[in-house]
């Protein structure tokens, strides 16, 4: 039913999309030449986060820019502006002056675009057409796919005693037209409970092999539920804010440390708080697939009234629920493998730019993102998984960056790893191999991750 909605809606959009294309075209004759698809790169990558094209965000909507620009200051002071707009602001321009003003004198950044990459933008600003329909994308196609095969068991299980059912039937209808042929005495009175006896015994072949396979399926069912105890792989609980990575993390290019900000200097990587939401959501109070309503939610938790634009002092934080768990008897540190490590977020939580809230990502997952160099074996999260990552990780010289360089410097290690070079042979064993493993230094003493 989603496949066929969202298979329509896709054709709708098409069409609808064409439709405009078609009508803008008449209108963008005029415009620079711009190639809209470089543009289109280029705008997410350095405006998106403050400008939509076609509705005001932190700064204006810039649909019709150029042209405000010409006719109330020059073209050239909109690459100028740009490119650098307080320069614009300072030569005493009045336009940039007014917009300055206009927008509670908040500073466009300067960005480092050539005269053909600001044509390019806006070729796809102008080009830009407002979603027709979203479908909604709540729980992602990701999430899904445990429940898609488990469905898959039950649509088999249900054909299959269609099958069995109407092959009986037909069964019955032939031997009772048989019976009627024949002459002998039919009997139509039997209660519907009798029939479904005496047809079962009658097809006793055919239900024996039916209740057998439907209680293999059942059991292969319950089998695979089991080995999931104790792994937490692909654990995806519901948020109190339908949150998206993908839209924040991979659309507008936030970076994971803009939010999970103590990663690198504390064992935990924390959840944003939602001062850190406010300082953009204060001016985008809207979402193009959940509009105003999930948006509102934290304006609840941050006590902001977005009527008068003011706190109201009355904040309630968000619950957001734990996806990552370890046992308290395990000791985990993110500094230490992000910072000193070196080791990158994807390598232990994949593809996050692909996801709405988080989820523990499969052993498929990790391997699956190409830049990975350690790939895994273990489920995710379990004592397996981090074994075997210590066993392949080397901390070399350069500090303990998982990539192998060889850069030298006296880091930690690096004074370890040349006192063992001095000495090949007492530690051939460690050094065989070219490269010292977190196992060799004692990654895999109990003592280290267990408190
Ligand atoms: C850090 C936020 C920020 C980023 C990033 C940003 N802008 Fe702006 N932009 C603003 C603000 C705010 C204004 C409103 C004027 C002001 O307050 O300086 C503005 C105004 C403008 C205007 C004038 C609009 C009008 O109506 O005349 C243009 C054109 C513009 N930006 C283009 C861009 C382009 C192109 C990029 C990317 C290469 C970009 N901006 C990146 C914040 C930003
Ligand atoms: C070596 C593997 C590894 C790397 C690299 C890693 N993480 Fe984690 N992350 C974990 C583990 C394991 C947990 C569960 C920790 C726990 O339950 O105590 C976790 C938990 C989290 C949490 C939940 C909050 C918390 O601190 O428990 C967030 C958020 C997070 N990681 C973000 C990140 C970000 C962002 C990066 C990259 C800058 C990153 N992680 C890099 C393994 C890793
Ligand atoms: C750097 C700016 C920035 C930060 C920080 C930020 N957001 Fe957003 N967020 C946006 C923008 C821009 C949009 C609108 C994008 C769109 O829908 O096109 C948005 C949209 C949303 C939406 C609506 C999505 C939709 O499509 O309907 C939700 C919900 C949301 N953000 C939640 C959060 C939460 C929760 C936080 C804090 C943990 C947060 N945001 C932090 C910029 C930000
Ligand atoms: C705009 C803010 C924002 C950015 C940017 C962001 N996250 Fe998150 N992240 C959140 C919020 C809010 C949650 C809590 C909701 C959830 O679980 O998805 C979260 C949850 C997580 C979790 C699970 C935490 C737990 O409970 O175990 C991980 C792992 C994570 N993020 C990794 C990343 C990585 C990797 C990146 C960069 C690719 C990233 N995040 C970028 C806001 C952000
Ligand atoms: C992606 C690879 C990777 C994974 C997965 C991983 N680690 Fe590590 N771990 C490293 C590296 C690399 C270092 C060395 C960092 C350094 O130079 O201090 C390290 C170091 C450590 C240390 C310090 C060891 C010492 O000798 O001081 C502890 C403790 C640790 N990890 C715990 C864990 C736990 C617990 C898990 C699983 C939940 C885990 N690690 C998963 C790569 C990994
Ligand atoms: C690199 C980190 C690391 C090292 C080294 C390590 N463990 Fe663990 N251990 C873990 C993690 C992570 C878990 C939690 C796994 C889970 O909950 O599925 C765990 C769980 C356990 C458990 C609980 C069993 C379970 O399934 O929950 C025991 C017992 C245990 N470890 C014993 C040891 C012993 C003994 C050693 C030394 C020989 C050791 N561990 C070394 C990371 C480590």
């Amino acid at each position: 039913m989603k496949i066929l909605k969202s298979f329509i809606s896709q054709r709708f959009k098409s069409l609808a999309l064409a439709a405009i294309a078609l009508l803008s075209f008449t209108y963008n004759i005029h415009a620079q030449e711009g190639d809209v698809a470089a543009g289109e790169v280029l705008f997410k990558a350095n405006c998106a986060s403050c400008h939509f094209p076609h509705k005001d965000m932190t700064g204006p909507a810039l649909k019709g820019a150029r042209e405000r620009w010409i006719e109330n200051s020059t073209e050239e002071n909109f690459y100028s502006w740009v490119k650098n707009s307080q320069s614009v602001v300072k030569s005493g321009d009045s336009y940039a002056n007014s917009l300055f003003a206009e927008w509670g004198k908040s500073v466009m950044t300067p960005q480092a675009v050539n005269d053909q990459q600001i044509d390019d933008i806006f070729a796809y600003v102008e080009d830009f057409v407002e979603p027709v329909e979203e479908v909604l994308v709540s729980d992602g196609p990701t999430g899904s796919t445990q429940e898609e095969s488990t469905m898959i068991y039950w649509i088999l299980a249900t054909l299959l005693l269609i099958v069995i059912g109407a092959v009986g039937m037909a069964r019955g209808n032939l031997s009772k037209a048989l019976k009627a042929q024949n002459g002998e005495v039919i009997n139509d009175n039997e209660t519907w409970g009798q029939g479904v006896r005496s047809w079962a015994w009658a097809n006793r072949g055919w239900v024996g092999v039916g209740t057998l396979l439907i209680v293999i399926v059942l059991l292969v069912i319950g089998m695979l539920d089991l080995m999931k105890i104790g792994v937490f792989e692909d654990y995806k609980p519901e948020q109190p804010i339908a949150y998206s990575h993908e839209l924040h993390a991979g659309d507008l290019g936030i970076d994971c440390k803009y939010c999970h900000n103590a990663v690198t200097k504390s064992k935990h990587a924390t959840i944003p708080t939602t001062n850190v939401c406010m300082n953009c959501h204060k001016t985008v109070n809207e979402g193009t697939t959940t509009g105003t309503e999930e948006i509102a939610k934290i304006y609840e938790a941050a006590g902001w009234d977005p009527e008068v634009k003011a706190y109201t002092g009355v904040t309630k934080p968000v619950k957001w629920v734990k996806v990552h768990n370890l046992p308290d008897h395990v000791y985990f540190n993110h500094s230490q493998h992000v910072e000193v490590g070196g080791i990158d977020c994807a390598q232990c939580h994949g593809d996050m730019k692909k996801e709405t809230v988080a989820r523990v990502m499969t052993t498929e997952d990790l391997n699956a993102v190409e830049e990975n160099k350690i790939k895994f074996t273990r489920p995710t999260l379990t004592m397996g998984w981090c074994i075997e990552c210590h066993r392949q990780s080397s901390v070399d010289v350069a500090g303990s960056h998982i990539d192998g360089s060889t850069e030298e410097n006296d880091t930690y290690y690096g004074v370890i790893h040349q006192r063992l070079l001095k000495d090949k042979k007492t530690y051939q064993g460690i050094l065989e191999d070219d490269m010292i493993t977190v196992a060799e230094l004692g990654g895999l003493e109990c003592a280290k991750c267990h408190y």
